[in-house]
């Protein structure tokens, strides 16, 4: 829990992916409700499309789908169009917040057939829990042991068909055998710079502000290709344009309200710039752990590694090798410094 502390706390990081304090309302206004509207992921749409019909076609549930991607990428919003376009109902919980099996128990007897239950951060359940989901996924069943000791023996309910909606940003947190119990795996990508251009006209649009044509493209380029951070600077700029200037947003207003942000042109922030400088300064490019990284930052290590090294790494700024992280010679050029004549080396 301490990393979702950190980063409410931390509400000048404005290019976090993270959802913070006023994002809630505001992501919910501006999240599409159907497939058509969802932009970019073209071929998670697609597969989705079939899979959908299919199941449509046959009158039956729709298959259990798992959905990993980095933060802000657009999974929770997938979880409900997904069942707004199965007409069904959702319900929604999170890994952590299933403490008891009880718990889940309670939640699976209370769905109704065609339902939708969404697991978020489904990585972070604990074992026992994802026990009970096993035969709950593979066969409506949920099993309930009466008595203790050699008395005791199994129940077992039969649950109504639903689908499991899981989202993770952790692939590797997630334990094979429920991993396996996913019928379909969609794995989001980053947007490319049209596609955050589009959800910036969309949201503009939605918020009934005026955004000109190379405002977006200043602040798509700063939106590290998460749509999340384009949402929340069009935000800022929206506020800045209306504040000092007329409302409109022009490159102009784009430019100096970004500035004031301090957001660089490829959307780095502070905390980024900290974790390069660090590598550059401390240990010569690398190879580092993580561990000592994460100590070096005064972050926890479940932040580094899911929440600031994923764009990184999207940018080529850093190599994950079995020895630790390298820096790459981009990293090195976008700050200005010269990196070690045996960079390359340190890959392997
Ligand atoms: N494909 C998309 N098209 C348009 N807008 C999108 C798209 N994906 C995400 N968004 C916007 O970005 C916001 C964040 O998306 P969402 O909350 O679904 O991300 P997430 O992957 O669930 O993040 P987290 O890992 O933090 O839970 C949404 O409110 C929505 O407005
Ligand atoms: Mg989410």
């Amino acid at each position: 829990m301490v990393r979702w502390i950190r980063m409410e706390e931390d509400i000048s990081r404005i290019v976090s992916a993270e959802e913070s304090g006023p994002d809630g309302a505001f992501d919910w206004a501006l999240r599409p409700k159907t497939l058509d509207d969802y932009i970019g992921q073209q071929s998670v749409k697609e597969n989705l499309k079939i899979f959908m019909e299919a199941a449509k076609t046959r009158s039956e549930p729709l298959e259990h789908v798992l959905i990993f991607g980095p933060p802000g990428l657009g999974k929770t919003t997938l979880a409900h169009i997904i069942a707004n376009e199965m007409s069904g109902n959702i319900r929604v919980t999170s890994g952590p917040a299933i403490e008891r099996t009880g718990d889940l128990a309670a939640i699976l007897t209370n769905l109704n057939e065609g339902d939708i239950l969404f697991i978020d951060e489904i990585h972070r359940l604990n074992k026992s829990i994802e026990e009970v989901l096993y035969p709950a996924m593979e066969d409506y069943a949920l099993d309930i042991i009466i008595g203790k000791g050699p008395s005791a023996r199994t129940l077992r309910l039969n649950l109504p068909k639903f689908t499991l909606v899981g989202a993770t940003t952790k692939m590797s947190g997630l334990s094979s055998p429920l991993r396996d119990r996913f019928g379909n795996v969609y794995r989001l990508n980053f947007y490319n710079h049209d596609e955050i251009g589009q959800i910036l006209s969309r949201a503009a649009k939605l918020l009934d502000v005026e955004l000109h044509e190379e405002a977006g493209v200043e602040i798509a380029g700063r939106s590290r290709q998460t749509p999340r951070i384009a949402n929340r600077l069009l935000r800022r700029v929206r506020d800045f344009a209306q504040v000092k200037k007329d409302g409109r947003i022009d490159k102009d207003t784009a430019r100096e309200a970004l500035a004031m942000l301090e957001v660089d042109h490829l959307g780095l922030d502070a905390i980024d710039r900290r974790y390069c400088q660090l590598l550059i300064e401390k240990f010569a490019g690398g190879p580092v752990g993580l561990n000592t990284i994460s100590s070096a930052l005064s972050e926890d290590i479940d932040t580094v590694e899911d929440v600031i090294e994923p764009f990184l790494l999207q940018l080529g700024f850093i190599n994950r090798t079995a020895r630790g992280r390298v820096l790459s010679e981009a990293a090195y050029k976008h700050f200005g410094q010269e990196a070690p004549d045996d960079l390359q080396k340190k890959l392997f």
